[in-house]
């Protein structure tokens, strides 16, 4: 037993936010910039407890040996054994349970809440410390195997405290907004596979160079405009661009009939903009209501749409659900 296994406590908590993407998913891919926060209305708890023999999971997906995980957990239990090796402990005498509000494969980081929960609950299960950067590192091995080719969007934001810019290879950017938005985020209760929807963006991208190539600068122009009028308080703006991004989307082939259905049904409630949100081809959409009066307005719209769930709340004011 190393130094720092000796030093483990009895039980240990990690947490962590989903995320929710603003605007400039897909398009970061391909090194373009993206706006997104961590979702503060939804949240994973791990915990770690001593147990005797080989490490087991307990969530609502899988209960059993970590060993013996299904595919769909490959991502975390890589990292797992990554961050064991990097503590120096052994893959033994512990359990690992997870309680997420963060729905699976919703374009919600799931995957990324998870796996950085987990993370938090080993180190302080070893009372050990971990690096941003390191952190960084290990949920990149559980996206790679979540996303495909991870942009890192997900990683960063449920890492960050607030909105951030990001841009692959460049400094993170946290945001200050100029003014309170009141936004709806409702789920079609359909999957979302993001690394199908990635990689259905490509065959596209690498088919029609041309149009892919405009269709990832208008979502670029979108995310600038939306990055400006937030920093003013300009709502209509950002309406408007998430209107065109949207359409940008559909053009990729991300968006699907669920989806359209729940922002038709926002945009004939008067929504200032609506589009989906994360990998699309089914989870969730975001729409920027005029006010707070009108969030619930919109939220109700969305329910009798037939969304699964609806989440309204306010950023860059007194923030609430
Ligand atoms: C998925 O949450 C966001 C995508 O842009 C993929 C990525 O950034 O890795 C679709």
């Amino acid at each position: 037993m190393t130094a720092q296994t000796e030093k483990m406590v009895q039980t240990a908590e990690g947490t962590a936010y989903g995320k929710l993407i603003l605007i400039g998913e897909h398009a970061v891919v391909y090194g373009y910039p993206a706006i997104a926060m961590p979702f503060k209305w939804l949240q994973v708890q791990v915990h770690i407890t001593p147990a005797s023999g080989p490490i087991i999971l307990d969530s609502a997906l899988y209960n059993g040996k970590m060993d013996e995980a299904p595919q769909m957990l490959d991502g975390l239990v890589k990292s797992v054994k990554e961050a064991l090796s990097w503590i120096g402990a052994r893959e033994t005498g512990f359990a690992i349970t997870i309680c997420s509000d963060v729905p699976t494969g919703r374009g919600l980081g799931s995957s990324a809440a998870v796996t950085t929960a987990t993370m938090r609950a080993l180190m302080a299960y070893f009372d050990c410390e971990m690096s941003a950067h390191r952190l960084l590192a290990l949920l990149h091995t559980s996206e790679l195997v979540a996303h495909g080719t991870p942009s890192g969007l997900d990683a960063a934001t449920v890492m960050a405290d607030g909105p951030i810019w990001y841009k692959n290879g460049e400094r993170i950017t946290p945001f200050s907004l100029g003014g309170c938005f009141h936004m709806v985020v409702a789920d079609t209760g359909h999957q979302s596979d993001t690394a199908s929807a990635v990689q259905g963006v490509r065959q596209y991208v690498t088919s029609e160079p041309a149009k892919g190539k405009t269709s990832l600068l208008h979502i670029n122009e979108g995310v600038r405009d939306v990055g400006q009028a937030l920093k003013e308080g300009a709502q209509q703006k950002i309406g408007r661009a998430f209107h065109a991004v949207q359409r940008e989307l559909e053009v990729l082939g991300v968006s699907n009939s669920p989806l359209q259905q729940l922002i038709t049904a926002a945009n004939q409630a008067g929504a200032l903009g609506a589009k989906l949100t994360g990998g699309g081809r089914g989870g969730c959409m975001l729409a920027l209501a005029q006010d707070e009066a009108h969030a619930n307005e919109l939220q109700a719209a969305l329910s009798d749409a037939g969304a699964h769930h609806v989440w309204h709340f306010s950023i860059g004011g007194e923030e609430q659900t």
